[in-house]
């Protein structure tokens, strides 16, 4: 992984395999999500209690932030297998039903990325949640039969980072829903002592504090700096991760106080410095950090919009006034007014000293 994957919120190959060694295996050690955390505990319990299944869960929410654990902790607290697959791969109805004819009672099957499934296994699987049975059509045209096959009472543990895009009838079977929402700091901090002691690293309740406020409310990416301030840690000085170790690491690793890396700043001081704060269109911003538009609206923006630094418009990307002050220059004062005046106008709102220093920054 490069540099400026540092504060992506996917992982990496190489990363997933580290994860297993830090992931929570019980509903206890899984930090925050309280609210989903305690619904889920007593859903569990009461399956337990009546010695059934408990009903379909769907976990929803950005990368990072613990479904695949989850899932995990669902089966190890059923105390049952989890068979794992995703929607990607379950391409023909029948690859589905492989599976689903594969399952012991009361076993959980998750399907990562659930949105990604075909449709026509999608269809099948509503049987297959709803009545546990799915048929099995043999031949095709007039001469075609179908063959209903039981399916073991299982428990279906779906996943997404895009529920938006389930379609009605999925969501509908599903009995609980959990949507994973980011972490606060404090939580962060939980998330590091726990990965600091599983990996034996010493960290200080400052040197935490400071990991924690640049990872964007996320775990995996809680961890990932946490690895690379131990390094920086190892070489550069006693092995401890102290406030100023972070600080001084994360400096080389180029992510700044708010989490931001270089495509998120770039893309920020080219909204500022080359276009007054916007309005801009995607396209062109693009151009001037030069990306392609998809990796600036795909990769930079989502945390810039919910950090607040920049908004979308009708007519294009906006900065805030919250993104100059960010950057280390005085917000202009018709910031908020800008984005409603016709693009002719804007550049009578444009600060004359953003435009003239707009120099070649690539
Ligand atoms: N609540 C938590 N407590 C402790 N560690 C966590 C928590 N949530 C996530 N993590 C850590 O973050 C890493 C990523 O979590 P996980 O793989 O479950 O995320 P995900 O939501 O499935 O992401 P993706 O959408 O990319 O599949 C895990 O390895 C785990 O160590
Ligand atoms: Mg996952």
């Amino acid at each position: 992984m490069g540099e400026d994957g540092l504060v992506a919120a996917a992982a990496t190959a190489e990363e997933r395999a580290f994860e297993a060694g830090l992931r929570p295996r019980t509903l206890a050690e899984f930090v925050g999500q309280r609210k989903a955390r305690e619904q889920l505990s007593i859903m569990l319990a009461g399956a337990r209690g009546r010695g059934r299944p408990p009903d379909h869960v769907l976990l929803s929410g950005p990368p990072g932030l613990g479904k695949t654990s989850l899932a995990m902790i669902i089966a190890q607290e059923l105390a049952v297998p989890l068979r794992l697959t995703s929607g990607p791969a379950i391409e023909r109805a029948g690859d589905l039903v492989a599976i689903l004819t594969a399952l012991a009672p009361g076993e959980v099957l998750f399907i990562d990325e659930i949105h990604r499934i075909a449709r026509p296994a999608e269809e099948l699987l509503y049987s297959a949640m709803e009545d546990f049975r799915v048929d099995v059509v043999l031949g095709k045209g007039p001469g075609a039969t179908a063959i209903p096959l039981d399916v073991a009472p299982f428990t279906l543990v779906g996943a997404t980072t895009r529920a938006g895009l389930l379609t009605g009838p999925m969501r509908d079977r599903f009995g609980f829903t959990a949507h994973l929402d980011f972490y606060d700091p404090d939580e962060l901090v939980a998330v590091l002592a726990r990965s600091a002691r599983l990996l034996g690293v010493e960290l200080t309740p400052e040197g935490a504090t400071e990991v924690a406020g640049r990872s964007r409310g996320t775990p995996r990416i809680a961890n990932r700096l946490l690895r690379r301030v131990r390094d920086y840690a190892e070489v550069r000085a006693d092995g401890v991760v102290t406030l100023d170790v972070a600080h001084a690491a994360l400096r080389v690793y180029d992510v700044d106080p708010l989490g931001l890396d270089r495509l998120d700043r770039a893309v920020l001081t080219a909204l500022v410095k080359r276009f007054g704060g916007g309005p801009v269109g995607l396209t062109t911003l693009a151009v001037s950090v030069g990306e392609e538009p998809e990796t600036v609206e795909d990769v930079a923006e989502p945390f810039l919009l919910r950090a607040g630094l920049l908004v979308r418009t009708s007519r294009g990307r906006v900065a805030t006034p919250a993104a100059f002050t960010h950057l280390g220059f005085d917000p202009p004062d018709q910031e908020l007014g800008r984005s409603q005046v016709p693009p002719a106008q804007t550049a009578l709102f444009s600060e004359p000293g953003f435009r003239a220093e707009a120099a070649p920054e690539s």
